[in-house]
């Protein structure tokens, strides 16, 4: 295989991103986790399922950062998830640590990798990468938006009977209840859904693909999602390795775009093999623009208990 992807954190999300990435035969793959045998086991597992995908791809599970030396490509989903009696500032400040570390062995082992950060909470976790690797805004792309828009666009496929591959959509913002799905921007077969759907329905979408993370999480009872968090990831990476140029909505470092500096947050950027080559600023309208920056302000006020 040309090129190596490594995935740290062997989890719900890290697993299904590493088995796409195999599946899809775009590059080797190394999973790394501080737990002893679990990434060693899934990485064995994925690497026996490629003769039946026909994926020549190679799998190592490992908890050394050695073996991710030279990585194109490094996913972080390494992680804690919020647990009772821990309040949400607890887990800002665990996982920013966790990620901190994280980042520091990535850019000792892969100084010219990509980075896509995917721990939660993202656009904050996407900020302690950004600082901690020192590498160009470029380099740091976290995974939200893709995810967000796919959720829209099923519920939009839903709602119209048509065909997945027919539906667009784009989310700005955050990655949180305060994600601004735009309608204007959103279309089937180049259609926006704002001539094809009626406003209550639209609204219906929009708040559902804005709790389409808690929907998840309330139905499981433990954990959140990871299928359609793993195929974003799938989707990010082979933009970059393929050098793609795919327009994807994606976490990134805002300076001066949509009228915000020094902030991640996810807005459409050109995915390749520079990674977020070019940002794309769409024209919003004021309604739009206004719920951005609620919820840029949103983010601003996490980074800031991390004192950034
Ligand atoms: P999980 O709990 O299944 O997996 C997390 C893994 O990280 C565990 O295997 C754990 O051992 C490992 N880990 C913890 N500390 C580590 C360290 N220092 N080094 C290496 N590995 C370490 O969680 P899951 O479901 O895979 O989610 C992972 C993260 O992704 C969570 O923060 C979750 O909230 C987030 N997420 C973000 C999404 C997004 O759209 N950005 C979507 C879905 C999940
Ligand atoms: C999601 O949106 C939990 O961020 C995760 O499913």
């Amino acid at each position: 295989m040309i090129g190596k992807v490594s995935v740290i954190g062997s989890g719900h999300v890290g697993a299904t991103a590493a088995r796409g990435i195999a599946n899809k035969e775009l590059a080797d793959v190394v999973l790394l986790d501080i737990l002893d045998g679990v990434p060693q086991g899934k990485g064995l597992d994925m690497f026996e399922a490629c003769p039946i995908e026909g994926s020549d791809a190679r799998v190592l599970g490992t908890n050394d950062y050695a073996d991710t030396t030279g990585s194109a490509v490094v996913v972080i989903t390494a992680g804690l998830a919020r647990k009772p009696g821990m309040s949400r500032d607890d887990l800002l400040q665990k996982n920013a640590g966790i990620i901190k570390a994280v980042t520091a062995e990535v850019v000792k082992y892969s100084p010219d990798s990509i980075i896509i950060p995917v721990t939660n909470p993202l656009d904050a976790m996407c900020q302690v990468v950004h600082r901690e690797s020192g590498f160009p805004r470029e380099r740091v792309v976290g995974m939200a938006g893709v995810l967000d828009s796919a959720r829209m666009r099923s519920f939009i496929a839903d709602a119209l009977k048509v065909s997945v591959e027919n539906t667009h959509a784009f989310v700005l913002g955050g990655h949180g209840d305060t994600m601004v799905p735009l309608p204007r921007y959103s279309t089937v077969a180049g259609i926006p859904i704002t001539e094809l759907l009626d406003q209550a329905t639209i609204d219906a979408i929009v708040t559902r693909t804005a709790g389409g993370g808690a929907e998840i999480v309330k139905l499981l009872g433990t954990g959140s999602a990871f299928y359609a968090p793993g195929s974003a990831v799938v989707e990010m990476v082979e933009a970059i390795l393929k050098d793609k140029k795919k327009i994807l909505p994606c976490a990134v470092l805002l300076q001066g775009e949509y009228g915000i500096r020094d902030l991640f947050v996810g807005v459409p950027v050109k995915l390749g093999a520079g990674g977020a080559e070019q940002i794309i600023e769409i024209k919003l309208e004021a309604g739009e623009q206004a719920a951005l920056d609620k919820s840029a302000d949103a983010v601003r006020e996490l980074v800031g208990v991390l004192g950034f």
